[in-house]
């Protein structure tokens, strides 16, 4: 019996029932770059800081993001919202999945789901589509869950989704299922929207995620005043070239004022995650139904915790480690504990350094794409306004989330805070069982050369190089001047957050 955690055949096709929302988010993909030969990055420019504060000594960099009024929901309500709600509104037909998957395994599945909903892997929900047609779709949680120490964890971002194939061939062939005229219109929008977005939405690398260039493609298609689709864009089309994002968790927002890694999801932050419906939200009234319920997902979402590390922790270290944090990284990441505090700043590209792609703003975050969604539905209550920097998020959790920095191009904490020891080239095996409890991240294989050395085109794609444009692991060195021990200390307290 194929299982749908070993079959890609339906479980890639659908996610991009949900990818629309994610990649609200915003990112950049330096124009022009539409081959499938990615030019080489530049690299993250390395700044040595702003000028000293005249009080303290200590350089101050950042721009504050203000916290918005949002609106109230239930954390509960959210929950069930999140794994059983309708919010794609598009999907394959039940019976063409059934008849392809049996039931997910125990450990693929959600605690409280009931009904058809109950033996679906955590990533697929089944609902009635506004046809009448049951259907199973992707929900958030294709690329908003993970293991960790072979636990799955709503909220951790899924750092192992592969997105290097083009999912269209596989849609065309779940049609092969269905003869009824109604599910077979059904199947018919569903494939259709995927052939649309497909040229945007693959990587080169398994494990980075392309949801940041599916925006673009998605509003392109659509009405700004009445969200209906259209078959031929009605904007410009973004560029192939998906840049790579790593899922960030979900626990960060119970502490950041706006979405995303470049800050660019202000206002409403519920109003701008219900945007991941767009796949086949084709009217004002059907987004203002999946809206009413939106703040409680949003609620759910900031009530999530992040899990506890369990390995064992060095207490006297970790508390001197504490120490060094906070005289060398608390200022931009805020300080956990008795009395914490965050104080939710933008760095700015040129002293953060780390790769600029995303935030530089040719596909995304280009007006044609702001404007389109802060002129819609969508931008009554919230706004894109993407910055030139990123965020320096809350470090809660942060044993569990490699790999490290927006891209993901740092496999481990002990690799961030020593630059000089980032691999350029390195390969994992995407078991999340395989993780390194002393460098604290995944355990990989520095490689002597990338890509373009390696023949085998499964090994290529698993192979992380940093040389690839929006893949750079440059910048963030601001554990370099830390000795080895600091270093250590600093990697213990980190485990206690
Ligand atoms: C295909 C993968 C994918 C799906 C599906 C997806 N997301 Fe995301 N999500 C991402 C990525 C990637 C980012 C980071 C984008 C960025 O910051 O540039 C993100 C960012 C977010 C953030 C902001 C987190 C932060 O720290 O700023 C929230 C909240 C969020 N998503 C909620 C949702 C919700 C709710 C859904 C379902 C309705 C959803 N996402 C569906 C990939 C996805
Ligand atoms: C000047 C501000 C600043 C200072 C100081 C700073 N950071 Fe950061 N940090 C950032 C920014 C901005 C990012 C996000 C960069 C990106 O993703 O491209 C980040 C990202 C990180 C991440 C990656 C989080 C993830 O999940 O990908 C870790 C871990 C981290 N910092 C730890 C530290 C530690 C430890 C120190 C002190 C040695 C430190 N930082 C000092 C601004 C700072």
């Amino acid at each position: 019996m194929k299982s749908p955690s070993t079959s890609r055949f339906v479980r890639l096709p659908s996610l991009f029932n949900v990818l629309g929302g994610s990649c609200v988010a915003l990112a950049a993909v330096v124009s022009g770059c539409t081959s499938d030969d990615p030019p080489a990055a530049s690299g993250g420019v390395i700044d040595a800081g702003a000028e000293p504060d005249a009080d303290s000594g200590v350089p101050q960099v950042g721009t504050p993001i203000p916290a918005e009024p949002q609106r109230p929901g239930d954390p509960e309500k959210g929950y069930t919202a999140l794994v059983t709600g309708g919010y794609v509104s598009c999907g394959i037909p039940y019976s063409a999945y059934s008849a392809a998957f049996g039931p997910a395994p125990e450990e693929l599945r959600l605690p409280g789901r009931t009904g058809k909903n109950a033996d679906l892997p955590y990533y697929y929900t089944a609902f009635t589509a506004p046809s009448g047609v049951e259907v199973v779709s992707a929900n958030c949680l294709l690329c908003h869950a993970g293991t960790i120490d072979g636990k799955l964890v709503v909220g951790l971002g899924d750092s192992t989704g592969d997105f290097t194939t083009n999912p269209s061939n596989q849609a065309e062939l779940a049609g092969l299922l269905i003869s009824d005229p109604a599910e077979k219109a059904e199947w018919r929008k569903w494939a259709d929207r995927i052939k649309a977005i497909a040229p945007h939405v693959q990587t080169t690398t398994v494990g980075v995620n392309p949801a940041d260039n599916l925006a673009a493609a998605l509003f392109a298609h659509r009405d700004r005043e009445t969200l209906a689709w259209s078959d031929e864009p009605l904007l410009a089309l973004p560029p192939t070239y998906a840049v790579p994002v790593d899922v960030p968790p979900w626990w960060r927002m119970a502490k950041k004022n706006a979405m995303f890694y470049i800050a660019g999801g202000r206002g409403d932050h519920a109003r701008i995650m219900m945007a991941a419906s767009t796949l086949c939200t084709d009217s004002v009234a059907e987004a203002q139904a999946i809206d009413a319920y939106f703040p409680d997902v949003a609620a759910f979402i900031a009530s999530i915790p992040s899990p506890k590390y369990s390995g064992a922790i060095d207490a006297p270290l970790a508390e001197r480690g504490r120490g060094v944090f906070e005289a060398t990284c608390s200022r931009c990441h805020g300080t956990y504990g008795d009395g914490a505090s965050y104080p939710n700043l933008v760095i700015p590209l040129d002293e953060v350094g780390t790769d600029p792609t995303l935030a530089v703003g040719e596909a995304q975050f280009a007006n044609v794409y702001t404007e389109w969604f802060n002129g819609s539905f969508y931008g009554e209550i919230a706004r894109l306004e993407p910055q030139q920097g990123f965020v320096a998020p809350p470090l809660d959790g942060v044993w569990a989330t490699a790999p490290y920095l927006h891209n993901g191009s740092v496999p481990t904490i002990a690799a961030l805070l020593d630059s000089a020891s980032r691999p350029a080239y390195w390969t994992r095996t995407f078991d999340t069982n395989d993780y390194d409890h002393v460098a604290l991240g995944w355990n990989h294989t520095a490689l002597p050369a990338g890509k373009d050395a390696e023949p085998d085109e499964q090994a290529k794609k698993k192979i992380y190089d940093t040389t690839q444009l929006g893949y750079s692991n440059g910048g963030h060195i601001y554990g370099d001047p830390l000795g080895p021990d600091d270093r250590a200390a600093v990697i213990e307290y980190l485990k206690t957050l």
